[in-house]
């Protein structure tokens, strides 16, 4: 365990606001030595010169064991959250030329950054019919990373809007989800209201074949083949999903062979 700073505040009693928490983790200092291993996503974050890009440490391995796979690919990638454009920036070296790149904002400001580094369209990720756009628009989508708002009911929103509408093999990353712990993102009872009570529901759709409870989410019971959860970021993977089999190989002594 690192130690925190010595001038690091105390952590606030919960429920607060995240205020307290991002200044108890801030690291202002340079790459630490511990991240040497982390990979081409953390190199690229750590030498990173253009505009501000902002980053949990513990999300640069992560990104690279989930994306390394369609690196160099043709794929089809919407960040929903632009800010001052750095991620995107650094998802144009990570990627290459040939990946569709598009940021969603609800900022104004960050029309300017269109077509730097990918496109970028203003609106909301609770708005369906403006998310529909801007994929027709890319030809559709295989990666979704959503670093947007952070208010359960936007993430939801923009979850049962495009998960459907990501290809099979597909990945959508939900990132920051410590703000599903706190009231200014998660309402009064985080706990109950949070982003990780619409994780657990989904747990229970993906087993929805050894229950007989209806889906609680519709728009990826159907497609939602993984769900991982690491600190801060859970990523869903979109496949084809059939009903499981089992069966039994081998012989059995006091039986013969298997029937
Ligand atoms: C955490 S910042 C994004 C940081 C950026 N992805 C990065 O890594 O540097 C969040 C962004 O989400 C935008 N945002 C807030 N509410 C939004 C909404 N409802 N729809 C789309 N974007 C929103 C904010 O304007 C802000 O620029």
């Amino acid at each position: 365990m690192v130690a925190p700073p010595a001038d690091a505040p105390q952590m606030p009693a919960w429920p607060r606001s995240g205020n307290d928490y991002m200044r108890r983790f801030r690291h202002a200092g340079a790459r630490p030595a511990a991240s040497a291993g982390d990979g081409p996503v953390a190199d690229l974050f750590w030498t990173h010169e253009g505009p501000i890009a902002h980053k949990w440490h513990h999300y640069l391995p992560l990104y690279q064991r989930y994306f390394a796979p369609w690196r160099g690919r043709p794929l089809r990638m919407l960040e929903i959250g632009v800010s001052k454009g750095g991620s995107l920036a650094l998802w144009r070296k990570y990627f290459g030329p040939e990946a569709t790149i598009f940021g969603i904002d609800i900022d104004p400001a960050c029309a300017a950054l269109d077509g730097r580094d990918g496109g970028v369209r203003i609106g909301s990720q609770d708005d369906p019919a403006f998310l529909d756009a801007v994929v027709a628009k890319m030809g559709g989508l295989d990666i979704v990373l959503d670093d947007g708002s952070h208010q359960g009911a936007h993430i939801r929103a923009s979850l049962d809007a495009l998960f459907p509408r990501l290809s099979a093999g597909g990945l959508y990353f939900i990132e920051d989800l410590q703000t599903a712990y706190w009231t200014h993102f998660s309402g009064r009872n985080p706990r109950r209201q949070g982003f990780m009570r619409t994780v657990a529901e989904m747990i229970d759709d993906l087993h929805g074949w050894y229950h007989p409870f209806a889906a609680n989410r519709p728009a990826t019971a159907e497609g939602v083949v993984g769900i991982h959860i690491h600190d801060s970021i859970v990523v869903l993977e979109k496949g084809t999903r059939s009903e499981p089999r089992h069966s039994r190989v081998g012989t059995d002594p006091d039986q013969g062979a298997p029937a």
